[in-house]
């Protein structure tokens, strides 16, 4: 380790470790990325730590770059000109993405040492960012072991597995809300016969969709509830992700809410079986969807795997399902599913199946319980057999 450093490695071991296990509190927000801890060290010390935080917000070592700049202006700051180094538990990225490339930013900033706990395990990044700082004159050192992805962000690890590459498709997070008995629908006469969770649950529901690329549902959704699948407040309006409905015969109406959103969402898109009926595509087109033939499974619903192919190649990563239970069943069995939240509400009784049977131990990783207003809210990386 070179001399210029004045934090020795034990302790860079240990700053590694904390920042990696304060990333994990992020983990659901930012997943499919991994969960990433930064800091900037300058005369001898800590001087700020960062995190990815959000999916599609700044990645960590922007978020401390940030902080440092900012404790700058305080009494006491360290000037940017006397930092040292930066301290990273991944790979800083070396691709222009959701944010600029953090190399970059790195090499911006001044600083000529960077520490880096894992080298990216994505076969289209590994290394390269580690060869760009180099060339750029940086000193660059690793230590491997400190911050393990095996602990730090073992999603991150399933999600850029071999298998995962060669066949793509995007993140899906299911959501659900549930009675107390474990169904999807309120008992008749309760919560306008379908809202279960309360009032912060569905304020939260928007802010979760902001940070998604797009929304997938069902035709049974569609019909029972006519959503509007947009962003309202407290999320961010300015942020609308696409909506996908599952239509194997276009039985979607041009006058269904998601075509007259307030505010407007994103684009809708109607994925429907191959040779759809002309008259019924031209009132969905003209009511603004773009309309997409994909192969049908059992004569009946749709292949998954085509639709999961289409989005992915659309260029959707991050994919909230809010669906009714056939299709969240059919992504469960499909193996489809990739992160859940799931939210009891204080509701007796209800309506329709429960999905309990996928909500077991062997099934559910890095899980976390916790409470919103009434509601209790379950969330973990959901991992198919096999
Ligand atoms: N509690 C909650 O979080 C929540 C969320 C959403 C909805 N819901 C409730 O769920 C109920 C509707 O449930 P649902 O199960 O009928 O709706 P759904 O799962 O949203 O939609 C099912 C429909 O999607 C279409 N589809 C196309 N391809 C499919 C595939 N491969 N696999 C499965 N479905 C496919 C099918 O219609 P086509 O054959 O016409 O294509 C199918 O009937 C409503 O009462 C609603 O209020 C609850």
């Amino acid at each position: 380790m070179d001399a210029a450093l004045s934090l020795d490695p034990t302790a860079l071991r240990t700053l590694l470790h904390e920042l990696a296990m304060e990333a994990r509190t992020h983990r659901f927000e930012v997943a499919p990325n991994p969960c990433v801890g930064a800091a900037v060290l300058g005369r001898g010390r800590v001087v700020s730590r960062g995190w990815h935080r959000v999916w599609g917000g700044p990645h960590a070592e922007i978020d401390a770059l940030n902080a440092a700049r900012d404790s700058a202006q305080h009494d006491g700051g360290v000037p940017p000109e006397e930092w040292e180094a930066i301290v990273v538990t991944l790979e800083p990225c070396s691709s222009v993405g959701k944010t600029g490339s953090c190399t970059q930013a790195v090499l911006d900033s001044g600083i000529r040492h960077v520490v880096v706990g894992a080298v990216d395990p994505d076969a289209r990044h590994r290394g390269h960012g580690l060869e760009l700082l180099e060339e750029a004159g940086a000193a660059v050192y690793t230590l491997p072991g400190a911050a393990p992805l095996e602990s730090a962000s073992p999603h991150y690890l399933r999600w850029s597995s071999f298998d995962r590459v060669r066949r793509p498709r995007p993140w899906i997070i299911a959501k659900w809300a549930q009675t107390l008995s474990g169904q999807l629908s309120p008992p008749e006469g309760e919560g306008d016969g379908r809202t279960i969770s309360g009032p912060e649950s569905l304020a939260a529901v928007h802010q979760l969709r902001s940070r998604c690329d797009a929304i997938l549902t069902g035709m049974g959704t569609v019909l029972a509830d006519d959503p509007q699948l947009n962003v309202r407040e407290p999320g961010d309006t300015s942020s609308q992700p696409a909506r996908i409905v599952l239509d194997s015969s276009l039985r979607l109406s041009p006058n269904a809410r998601i075509f007259h959103a307030e505010p407007a969402g994103g684009p809708v898109y109607v994925l429907t079986q191959m040779g759809p009926d002309p008259v019924r595509l031209r009132a969905l087109t003209d009511a603004g969807a773009t309309v997409v033939p994909v192969r049908g499974a059992d004569r009946q619903h749709l292949e998954l795997r085509d639709v999961h192919t289409w989005m992915w190649e659309a260029g959707f990563r991050r994919v909230l399902l809010e669906a009714g239970p056939e299709m969240l069943e059919a992504h469960l069995n499909a193996g489809f599913v990739d992160q859940i939240q799931v939210v009891t509400g204080n509701v007796r009784g209800g309506v329709g199946p429960s999905l309990g049977s996928f909500l077991v131990p062997e099934r559910l990783r890095e899980r976390r319980d916790s409470e919103r207003g009434n509601d209790a809210v379950l969330e973990a990386f959901w991992v198919a057999p096999g």
